[in-house]
């Protein structure tokens, strides 16, 4: 192995939490290799924690290294990296750091999300790097191939399941038809879920990744406040039946999409929400608390990014891969590639969105109720593209037979499809509206 004698880059680590202890573990236990990589040493000079005195034996790193000044240890060191996570107060002390000099690597989303491009500024004015490869979908490499190989093409589309938790519920829904309730309880019993699951199960940790992937596929600025977002608290056993019965499944989906408002201007549509997926597309497959995202580009076509998207080692890996990264600038001369919006695309309203859905009714079957449902669609300028009727086995007293009636749409908006559903929902021959859930990748 060849050693180098340049000298050694400091590394402050901030937060010592299940992927902090792993980034401290690696960088100590792969310290040759990493330096033979980088050409200079790494040398870890501080781990900043919230509480001093916690045992933390079983790292094998210099006890003497802990300490409660994070604000001091980032005035010391060349490379800082972050992963306390929230808002404040990693804020100010990446601005610090940046402001001291050193590079940054940070698994914030919700901070890049909300505040990205105060942090690239600074990042900017200091003449130093800022990479975020484990802010989203953890060990999966898909942020620096977006902001960096596919650099030449045109994203137009990009579909992630980037929230493990939610996959987790969504996967055990559909394998073994327990309730979301169930299947949430199960997923905290095996420490996929928090104790409050709401910045999962409600989205919102999937719409600031899906904020940060817009904002590099797009060159655009997009921040977490422009993402529509809806969880997956609604969505029931019998929606994930409905999509089983026509072959699909149901995922949280972060979609990134150029598209149009209906005065004929471009813009971006960025939005979380459960929708169907046919099992056979590639997101189909992905099953426990594993992660994907799917790009489409002009001239590249499909590309699938798989593994997992959260867990200490495999996010300390994302980090260690930054950490590198920014080590070889410093030690080369140069940056990375800094924040590019250039496109200033504007995010466009939910309303603007146009998505297919799937509507499963349970209706009287009797002459003339097909044409029924068939003129709310109609009446509210929703295409369908499908319909399926099945007999429900004959459970009524009175004799009165129910069919249940699966219409699948082509591209609408929210509200004409709410206002169908709505519509549906009066209809004396409609006797319930059993799932309404939208539908993607087909
Ligand atoms: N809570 C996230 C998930 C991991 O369930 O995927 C961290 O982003």
């Amino acid at each position: 192995m060849s050693t180098t004698a340049a000298n050694p880059l400091r590394v402050a680590l901030l937060g010592c939490g299940v992927v902090g202890s792993s980034v401290a573990r690696l960088l100590t236990e792969r310290a040759d290799d990493l330096a033979a990589r980088v050409g200079a040493p790494l040398e870890l000079v501080g781990i900043a924690v919230r509480r001093a005195g916690r045992d933390r034996s079983d790292l094998p790193v210099d006890p003497g290294l802990f300490t409660t000044d994070a604000a001091e240890l980032v005035t010391r060191a060349d490379i800082v990296v972050e992963v306390i996570g929230g808002i404040e107060p990693a804020r100010t002390l990446l601005l610090s750091a940046m402001e001291h000099g050193a590079s940054v690597v940070t698994a914030n989303k919700a901070l890049l999300a909300e505040d990205g491009p105060s942090l690239y500024a600074a990042a900017d004015e200091h003449g130093v790097d800022i990479y975020f490869e484990a802010a989203v979908a953890g060990a999966i490499p898909i942020l620096r191939p977006i902001r960096e190989s596919l650099a030449g093409d045109e994203v137009t589309k990009v579909l992630g399941i980037v929230n493990g938790t939610t996959n987790y519920v969504l996967d055990k829904m559909d394998s073994t038809g327990m309730g979301f309730h169930e299947a949430v309880e199960q997923a905290q019993a095996l420490g996929y879920a928090e104790a409050d699951p709401t910045a999962d199960v409600e989205g919102f940790d999937a719409a600031a990744k899906a904020a940060i992937l817009a904002s590099l596929a797009f060159h655009s600025r997009v921040g977490s406040a422009s993402v529509y977002r809806e969880g997956i608290t609604d969505v029931t056993a019998a929606d994930i039946a409905a999509a089983a019965a026509m072959d699909h499944v149901v995922k949280l989906l972060a979609i990134c999409e150029r598209t149009r408002d209906e005065n004929g201007d471009e813009g971006l549509s960025v939005r979380v929400h459960p929708a169907m997926i046919p099992r056979s597309h590639p997101l189909g497959s992905v099953r426990d608390a594993y992660n994907a995202v799917f790009v489409e580009a002009d001239a590249a076509g499909e590309l699938m990014f798989y593994g997992k998207g959260a867990g200490g080692d495999p996010t300390a890996s994302a980090v260690l891969g930054d950490v590198v990264a920014v080590a070889r600038h410093r030690v080369g001369g140069g940056r990375g590639p800094g924040e590019s919006s250039y496109a200033e695309r504007p995010t466009l309203p939910m309303g603007a969105a146009r998505t297919r859905y799937h509507i499963a009714l349970d209706v009287a079957d009797r002459p003339g109720v097909l044409a029924q449902v068939a003129t709310a669609f109609a009446e509210h300028g929703v295409s369908i593209e499908a319909v399926r009727q099945q007999m429900f086995p004959d459970d009524s007293d009175s004799g009165a037979t129910r069919a249940s009636l699966i219409v699948v749409t082509h591209t609408a908006t929210k509200a004409a499809l709410r206002a169908t559903v709505e519509e549906l929902a009066g209809l004396d021959t409609v006797n319930e509206v059993m799932s309404v859930m939208r539908v993607e990748g087909s």
